[in-house]
């Protein structure tokens, strides 16, 4: 397994589980297979509603022998309702409560958006946001102190483009370690990984396979990364599935992956991906691929009442 290192020597393996999607009933489940399988980086989130279960199948493998705390990598993540100062702890000792655990690994800040308290999904109520009273400096210095305190070993962020990047780089004190934030051969995302690369900001990469099952009718013509030829053709000269090769991919260009599964077959299947070593040629065919497009394109947020827009959001609108 390749390990990607954070400044002060810490490290996170380059494979993880996803858990957005994972079904209550289900995850549980997951989270143990995967700790058999190998997995050690859990990759969690207050808005996934299911970090209670997260924590019962970590206890379960805990318990039984499988790995100890200090073994597995765990992140989560803040939601959009608790960016003001004083919710950030309380947010984050939530999560801590849910699944289980007196520490994260990481704790990233999901989007660059705020809710008014008590609100969970945008599209509740028409007046949602409250980014006067939550502005980013304020909900980062308060990130900071979750580090400083020790119940985060690292921080980071989710989803931020280049400018909101620019926007902390601009205050005093530690900078985000991750940005977390879609990637797969058809979202490269070659300018923001430069940047981040070039500021010592590892990346994590989300909905790797082009999250399959978050396809609403909206979506239904949507570009299929698991049926594309050239990625097929790819993985047939390995004989590896296609699933695999976008896996190895991140990996080999040194970005965390974190692709979710529930079912045991697909999460042993995704996990040896790790040992798939694709060539230079491989790669420049994914390069080429010609194919562009993003699957969680963040207009949940935006419209008519939202101060914010796509283009605040995304380098490329
Ligand atoms: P399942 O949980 O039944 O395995 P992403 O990580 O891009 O969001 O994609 C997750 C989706 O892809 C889920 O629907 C998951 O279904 C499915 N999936 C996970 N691993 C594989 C794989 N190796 N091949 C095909 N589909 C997969």
């Amino acid at each position: 397994m390749k390990y990607l290192s954070f400044q002060n020597g810490d490290q996170i393996p380059a494979l993880g589980l996803g858990t957005w999607k994972s079904e209550p009933g289900q995850v549980r489940k997951a989270v143990v297979w995967a700790i058999e399988a190998g997995y050690r980086h859990l990759d969690c989130a207050k808005i996934y509603q299911n970090e209670k279960e997260v924590g019962e199948g970590i206890e379960i493998a805990i318990r039984s022998g499988s790995v100890k705390r200090e073994d597995l990598f765990v992140t989560s993540k803040l939601w959009n309702n608790a960016h003001k100062a004083d919710q950030v702890k309380p947010a984050l000792e939530n999560t801590l409560k849910d699944l289980g655990l007196d520490y994260l690994d990481l704790y990233l800040v999901h989007w660059p958006l705020a809710f008014k308290s008590g609100v969970t999904f945008a599209q509740e109520r028409e007046d949602f946001y409250t980014y006067e009273e939550a502005p980013l400096s304020a909900t980062w210095q308060a990130m900071q102190e979750m580090k400083e305190l020790g119940l985060a070993r690292h921080i980071g962020v989710s989803n931020f483009n280049q400018n909101k990047l620019n926007e902390l780089a601009s205050l005093p004190g530690q900078q985000p370690e991750m940005n977390q934030v879609e990637m797969h051969p058809f979202l490269p995302q070659a300018n923001l990984v430069n940047y981040c690369k070039s500021r010592a900001i590892l990346i994590t990469a989300y909905s790797p396979l082009g999250s399959p099952d978050s396809r609403s009718e909206k979506h239904a013509n949507d570009p299929k990364l698991l049926d594309n030829e050239k990625i097929k053709e790819i993985a047939d000269r390995h004989g590896a599935s296609v699933g695999q090769v976008l896996i190895a991919w991140s990996i080999a260009r040194d970005i965390a992956v974190i692709p979710k599964s529930t079912n045991r077959g697909r999460i042993e299947e995704n996990f040896k991906a790790a040992e798939l070593q694709l060539s230079e040629s491989d790669l420049q065919e994914l390069a080429n691929i010609g194919v562009n497009h993003r699957f969680v394109d963040g207009s949940f947020f935006t419209g008519e009442n939202s101060p914010y827009n796509l283009h605040d959001l995304w380098d490329d609108h």
